[in-house]
């Protein structure tokens, strides 16, 4: 049979229907656990993935701790007003602020937002201001407008303290536009100063005041994904040190959260991004009360003292790494400690006393080379001697094989590390030739965490790669493998996770959105599909007593989920013809005589999902009829299918 991902473009769909040898589900010889934390989330602020995509503040430069500090802010200039930007040594953290000083007449500053701001009829939106009057008294007039200066929506805000304090005002939108702008007039004579402006909508996830976008949310819900891995991702790493992402600068009130730059700002000329910073508005309690919403175990990684290889490589020495280790420390005691302790304390303070039951955390994120090695049994020594249940995530590199990969393979194996971090950014060819992969890993050795992986349709980081089914499927195809090697395989997650249509830098990703809409990839739905047909246990699934692993270009898994007593089924066809099967159920009397079948197909390899068809590429779910103990399943040319079928007692 020839293979459909070379050639179907050239011979088009054949359509003819094979007879096929029967596969056996061995129900009564279940092997490994699945774990719970199996399928789950890499999350990056990549992409504007937090500024300007998940976190819903919809100013632009809030607090004027951008490079440029009115980048994003133009002026409505009136020769009788003014406003310079001043630097105060007393909150170093966040040292500017802006005086507007007017003598009358019509003055404003106008934000742009994000690429526009995305704003819905009918929905409140909450202003805010940090302000202090100088002298004099002026009063804000608010403006949410559309591009051609149509007004959405406005608000009156006098600023009526002598000291620095927050004012607020809901209004709401009369209408519903992707790219509308916030106009900030002052009214009256004075001189005031101003910081942290701040506009979000009220219908945010969880209704949270400054919370997370909700679409977005949800899409991550309906996932139901075991495990949130955080901040990402290169970011963890910086362009140099001093660039690195520190957690204890993401914590406490908005206003002393450091503004930094975003290292995917300069990353790519193809895709340069000069606006992007990161507020850290979405921070490190944020993330961990995004992992506890949505069910999942909070994963985050930290800088080993090392920032990204591709970059400037810089390493802390070995003998000065204490502060870095002690932020690992640290932040243990701020997610699991006591509120007795001083990190915990500011958890409660934020408004979780409860622990967040960290069990997993990352030393340092893709690194590679002897200086890794010489960093991470720093830590694992500080880090297992004080919380000895804490287990450690350990990076082997950027590529799943050749040398690089070898040598921290071998390393960490020798170290006993934990759970080992594989990446493969790879051409659909790989995913489908690496379906295997895991079939003969040591049982006995670290645990695996395939933490960054994504089909690419051209290459690695080109702008041209697409979200495209070929891709997607053959994702699927290679999950069988994940899924079939449960008991070295722990975690796993696509990468990365959002895009902005307006604001990326890499491609391809798995949720895309604008200002106001979103969607799920095929990619997405392949990464549904599996952790919401999970399972707890693997079960053999065989044809000729071999495993399916791509002959006549058919993968395959099975699982059994105690919880409902169903055995689950994953078939892949990546031919393009149709195959039919018969699967026999072994060591199971009687099956419910109605099953579930979800089918995730196109005929079209290049097929994507868009704004326009957000669902082109999408899951249909059919009842399936059984009969005894045998299924009889047509798997359509290039598809994914998931059976469900319950055993009866
Ligand atoms: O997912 C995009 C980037 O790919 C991640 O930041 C990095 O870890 C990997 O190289």
């Amino acid at each position: 049979m020839q293979k459909w991902y070379t050639t179907v473009l050239a011979l088009g769909l054949a359509g003819q229907v094979l007879a096929q040898n029967p596969l056996v589900v061995k129900v009564n010889q279940p092997k490994a656990e699945i774990q719970p934390t199996m399928w789950g989330l890499f999350f990056e602020d990549i992409n504007m993935g937090a500024d300007g995509g998940l976190y819903a503040e919809l100013i632009k430069n809030r607090s004027f701790e951008f490079e440029s500090p009115m980048m994003g802010w133009k002026e409505q200039k009136n020769p009788k007003a003014s406003v310079l930007v001043l630097n105060r040594q007393d909150q170093p953290e966040n040292p500017r602020f802006i005086r507007v000083k007017t003598e009358g007449g019509k003055y404003g500053l106008t934000n742009e937002g994000f690429r526009g701001m995305g704003v819905k009829q009918g929905v409140g939106y909450d202003f805010s201001v940090l302000s202090r009057n100088v002298e004099g008294n002026l009063t804000l007039k608010l403006e949410l407008v559309k591009p051609d200066g149509q007004v959405l929506g406005t608000a009156s805000l006098p600023l009526n303290s002598t000291d620095w304090k927050k004012h607020s005002v809901r209004f709401t939108s009369n209408g519903t536009e992707p790219k509308a702008k916030l106009n900030v007039w002052f009214e009256g004579t004075g001189t005031a100063d101003l910081d942290m402006l701040s506009l979000f909508p009220k219908d945010t996830w969880k209704n949270r005041p400054g919370g997370l976008r909700a679409d977005l949310v949800q899409l991550l819900a309906d996932m139901k994904p075991g495990f949130l891995r955080f901040p990402g991702g290169c970011i963890v790493e910086g362009m140099d040190l001093s660039n690195r992402y520190q957690w204890k600068k993401t914590v406490g009130p908005l206003e002393v959260r450091e503004v930094a730059i975003n290292r995917w700002n300069k990353e790519f000329k193809h895709r340069l991004t000069p606006d992007y910073f990161q507020t850290f508005g979405l921070g490190f309690f944020e993330y961990f009360q995004l992992a506890e919403d949505l069910g999942a175990e909070p994963l985050p990684i930290l800088n080993c003292g090392m920032a990204c290889q591709y970059n400037t490589a810089e390493v802390v020495p070995v003998e000065e790494l204490d502060p870095y280790v002690q932020d690992a420390l640290d932040l243990i005691e701020f997610a699991n400690g006591s509120t007795d302790t001083k990190w915990g304390k500011l958890r409660a303070d934020m408004g979780h006393p409860a622990p967040f039951n960290l069990k997993l955390l990352g030393v340092g994120n893709e690194q590679w080379g002897p200086q890794y090695i010489d960093r991470y049994v720093v830590f694992e020594k500080a880090i297992k001697s004080k919380y000895p249940e804490v287990r450690l995530i350990s990076s082997a590199g950027p590529n799943p094989d050749g040398e690089v990969f070898g040598f921290l393979n071998g390393k960490l194996r020798s170290l006993k590390a934990d759970i080992i971090d594989e990446h493969y950014y790879r051409k659909p060819e790989w995913f489908l030739e690496n379906a295997t992969r895991y079939d003969d890993y040591d049982r006995n050795g670290p645990k695996i965490f395939a933490g960054e992986y994504a089909s690419q349709s051209k290459d690695v980081a080109s702008p041209e790669n697409r979200n495209t089914w070929l891709c997607a499927l053959s994702e699927a195809a290679f999950m069988t493998g994940l899924e079939r090697n449960a008991d070295v395989v722990h975690m796993a997650s696509y990468a990365p996770l959002f895009a902005h249509a307006d604001g990326w830098q890499w491609t391809p990703d798995l949720i895309w959105m604008n200002n106001l809409q979103s969607y799920g990839t095929p990619n997405y739905y392949v990464q549904k599909l599996y952790s919401t047909n999970k399972g707890t246990k693997v079960l053999p699934i065989l044809s000729n007593n071999q495993l399916i692993t791509g002959k006549e270009q058919l993968y395959a898994s099975a699982t059994w989920d105690e919880p409902t007593k169903e055995v689950i089924l994953k078939l892949v066809n990546a031919s393009n013809q149709s195959q039919t099967h018969t699967v026999n159920l072994e060591g199971v009397k009687k099956l419910e005589n109605k099953g579930k079948r979800f089918t995730l197909k196109s005929s079209e390899p290049g097929a994507v999902n868009s704004f326009d068809q957000p669902k082109q590429v999408s899951p249909t779910e059919e009842e399936l009829a059984v009969k005894g103990t045998k299924l009889n399943l047509t798997l359509a040319p290039q598809s994914f299918t998931v059976v469900r079928v319950k055993v009866v007692k």
